[in-house]
């Protein structure tokens, strides 16, 4: 078993990330890994945006990405990139917070012009910030995450999802229970 962290970097309070995160952190604890669940806009905005690393819950969000074997990166496609609020906190990390650590990442998006946002903005930082593994992510469009309505809770639907299910199952195969590393 391996502990992942799941960090997702919305603004919103109804988050389509937010549900795509929970899909994915839910298939890897169904897998048997242990998964700690983070929303960064939950992190008091302050402190991120001043960097106060003396701040408890900043102090709380470093050591849980310090623990984890390897991590779950999430963010919605923003303006062709990934989220401010993500780059916020990423920013906040150590140089090289994800050393030694494998990361799965993923975006969900509006239009299908901005896929490639995984491998030409969020993929560097990942790799900057000294990930040993960054695997395969996915892009999901809008239109299979549902919010929880009247008519149920949220739900993503499994064709808009089958794809990122295998990478998800792949990833949590691969993680060795020491460092997350793919075997
Ligand atoms: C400010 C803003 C900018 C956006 N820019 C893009 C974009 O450039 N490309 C895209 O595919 N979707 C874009 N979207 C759509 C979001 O990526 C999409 O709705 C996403 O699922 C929202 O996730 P969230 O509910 O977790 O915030 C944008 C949405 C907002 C609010």
């Amino acid at each position: 078993m391996s502990s992942v962290l799941t960090v997702w970097g919305s603004p919103s309070a109804v988050s389509r990330t937010g549900i795509v995160a929970a899909h994915m952190s839910d298939r890897l604890e169904a897998a048997g890994h242990q998964v700690d669940r983070l929303a960064v806009r939950d992190l008091p905005a302050q402190a991120l945006l001043h960097a106060d690393f003396a701040d408890p819950a900043i102090r709380a969000a470093l050591d849980r990405v310090e623990k984890a074997d390897a991590l779950v990166v999430a963010s919605p496609v923003y303006k062709a990139a990934y989220s401010g609020i993500l780059k916020a906190f990423l920013d906040v990390l150590p140089q090289f917070a994800l050393r030694g650590k494998a990361v799965l990442p993923v975006l969900t998006g509006g239009t299908p012009a901005h896929v490639l946002a995984l491998d030409y903005a969020l993929r560097p930082v990942l790799t900057s910030l000294g990930a040993t593994h960054v695997s395969q992510g996915w892009f999901v469009h809008d239109q299979y995450i549902h919010p929880a309505d009247g008519d149920g809770p949220d739900r993503v639907d499994p064709q808009g999802t089958a794809f990122l299910d295998e990478l998800v199952d792949a990833f949590a195969d691969g993680l060795d229970g020491a460092r997350g590393i793919p075997a």
